[in-house]
């Protein structure tokens, strides 16, 4: 079970019915009819002082998931939930509401991406559920759609998927997701806090952008894939948006009182041309930057947002680098305490956004961290390279792992923290780095 998308008064509870998650035609080894889910939520985890229950109907169209919205509870509280049926009963989970719109308590919250089932074992995020943070946010590749490499050094190979096909069907991003979903760390992950979810491209197709799949198939084909991508992606995790058709509205503004305003924007699903976000999306989010009041605007999307020059390539056009018009549309609407948060990489960054990205005594526009991957290998990266090149880059790591971090109405504490493995489980946690903002500039902590 997992829940998501908290509000001050409310949370997404999410469960999905699969006796037999891999079943190759019937999803979950379900019959073909709706099943009546009881849930309950209380205030403590022996259940002990309920506050809700109710009954919700798993439908067979969405393979038996069920999205319970609860509303009507108390901002950032502490609530435990189970669902049950036949007999069965699913294991606790904790969840939290958001702050009371006035709240200036600290909100602790964790960032994670790009977590590829068969490149590692997922330690990672049992070591943000261990810290019970407010919140996770993940920023894309949730799964990978990708099959078996035909060649055994196309990539490591730690874990076997449940299919050595590439996932292109309803049924096999279903199956995908239920074979990540049998991964107890990413379980406990879910177990430990409430998600709020944006999508990158492996969710549907590597390196897809916007209508075009980059694979040379019709836009109307690959929107059908699209959408089979997406009912997937809603049907296992805690939304509160359904898909329509072969859109999935991913944009969206979680408040945290006065502290943290989380405005997640798609950087994926609306590209088009030079245009990043689309215009609809572009305009919602300048009036959502404009209209932040909390002490921190959080921009949190899935790819690399400051430029990066490298010695040889040109710089990627698959990150903000490919749409820098939009950027600098975004970037001239920078609010005072602007953070961006973002991953795709596979390994972490931690950056400075400023009026001239060569002037450090240039206008300071906030910062970036990037935050590395769960598992997924990085591309070579010779960062010794790469750093003087790139003068508003203040830090490099190449190691697996999340950030973690602490937000209050004086201060922004990131810290990456990294686990030296994934080929096997048990890696232990620790900090690579941490950063603090001040004056919208990047101020290192633990040197
Ligand atoms: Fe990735």
């Amino acid at each position: 079970m997992a829940s998501g998308e908290p509000l001050p008064d409310g949370v997404i509870l999410w469960t999905r019915l699969a006796p037999e998650p891999l079943h190759p035609t019937r999803p979950g080894g379900m019959p073909n009819q709706a099943m009546a889910v009881q849930w309950q939520l209380a205030e403590d985890e022996a259940f002990a002082r309920g506050v809700q229950s109710g009954t919700a109907s798993a439908q067979p169209d969405w393979a038996h998931s069920v999205h319970v919205r609860v509303t009507g509870l108390r901002p950032g509280a502490e609530y435990f939930y189970r669902f049950s049926i036949d007999g069965h009963t699913s294991q606790v989970g904790r969840t939290k509401t958001a702050p009371d719109p006035a709240s200036t308590a600290p909100v602790r919250f964790g960032v994670v991406s790009c977590q590829r089932y068969e490149h590692g074992f997922f330690t990672a995020l049992r070591h943000l559920a261990d810290e019970r943070p407010d919140v996770i946010l993940h920023l894309g590749d949730y799964i990978y759609e990708y099959g078996k490499p035909a060649h055994p050094k196309a990539g490591r190979y730690v874990r076997p998927l449940e299919s050595e096909a590439e996932c292109r069907t309803l049924g096999d991003y279903r199956n995908r997701y239920a074979r990540y979903r049998m991964d107890a760390d990413l379980q406990a992950a879910h177990a430990a806090a409430p998600w709020i979810a944006m999508p990158d491209d492996h969710e549907v197709r590597d390196n897809y952008s916007g209508a075009l799949p980059g694979d040379g198939t019709s836009p109307a084909a690959f929107l059908k894939r699209r959408a089979a991508a997406f009912k997937a992606y809603y049907e296992h995790l805690p939304l509160r948006v359904r898909p329509s058709g072969s859109s999935l509205q991913n944009h969206r503004w979680r408040p945290y009182g006065r502290v943290v305003d989380f405005v997640l924007v798609d950087a994926r699903q609306h590209r088009e041309g030079r245009d990043m976000l689309g215009p609809e999306q572009e305009q919602w989010l300048a009036a959502r930057l404009k209209g932040a009041t909390a002490r921190w605007k959080v921009l949190a999307q899935a790819v690399f947002f400051a430029p990066r020059k490298f010695p040889l390539e040109p710089p990627s056009t698959d990150a903000w680098d490919g749409f820098p018009e939009s950027r600098a549309r975004v970037l001239a609407e920078a609010p005072d305490g602007l953070v961006v948060l973002s991953g795709d990489v596979h390994n972490g960054w931690a950056c400075d956004l400023r009026a001239d990205w060569a002037d450090p005594a240039s206008k300071a526009l906030g910062v970036e961290f990037v935050g590395t991957s769960v598992t997924s290998m990085p591309a070579m990266t010779d960062a010794s390279a790469i750093l003087p090149l790139n003068p508003h880059i203040a830090f490099f790591d190449n190691r697996r792992g999340y950030l973690s971090c602490t937000a209050s109405m004086e201060d922004f504490q990131t810290d990456y923290r990294v686990v030296d493995f994934v080929d096997r489980p048990g890696a232990p946690v620790s900090t690579a780095a941490g950063f603090r903002v001040k004056g919208n500039k990047l101020q290192r902590t633990d040197l």
